[in-house]
């Protein structure tokens, strides 16, 4: 079975990323969602509460698992099984963040990386953005699911 790890800070889950996880766990035997616990920029939600906003929001593809990732992504890919790395892009610009960790990854361990481009109706949906209209009192209800917007405001207050 094809074993796939769809990585990211998730901090928080917006609709983009359930579009993509939802037609990678079209794609693939299992998708294993890795939500980095350590990530460079300063998160606003525990990765714990990542973790479980994306179970909640993922509970309907049976084929796909939620886990924290503490360390490298290329040892949580081999712990797993997984030969493939797979990733949403909305643009050039998001090549540009990801093509280097992609490149640095296959010189690691040999693990390859899918992009995805991200449907239209969601492309211009970014987590920091997200965060940014949340923290001005702005709307994100249409940006991510009801309840990971409650813990977005939460997290603010
Ligand atoms: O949501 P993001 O910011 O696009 O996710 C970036 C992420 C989490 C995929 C990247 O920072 C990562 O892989 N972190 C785990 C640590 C690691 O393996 N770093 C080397 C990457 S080449």
């Amino acid at each position: 079975m094809s074993v796939a790890v769809c990585p990211g800070s998730f901090d928080p889950v917006t609709n983009g990323h359930l579009d993509v996880i939802s037609r990678a766990s079209a794609m693939f035997g299992s998708v294993v969602i890795a939500v980095a616990a350590n990530v460079a920029k300063r998160p606003l939600l525990t990765v714990g509460r990542r973790v479980e906003l994306l179970q909640e929001h993922t509970a309907m593809w049976p084929n796909v698992s939620v886990a924290e990732v503490p360390g490298l992504l290329v040892d949580f890919c081999a712990e797993q099984g997984a030969s493939v790395i797979v990733k949403g892009l909305r643009s050039g610009s998001d090549l540009d963040d990801e093509l280097p960790m992609a490149l640095m990854n296959r010189h690691l361990s040999g693990v390859e990386t899918v992009f995805l481009p991200a449907s239209q109706h969601v492309t211009h949906v970014a987590s920091s953005l997200v965060k940014d209209i949340a923290r001005h009192g702005g709307p994100i209800e249409s940006l991510v699911p009801g309840s990971v917007a409650a813990a977005v405001r939460a997290a603010l207050t």
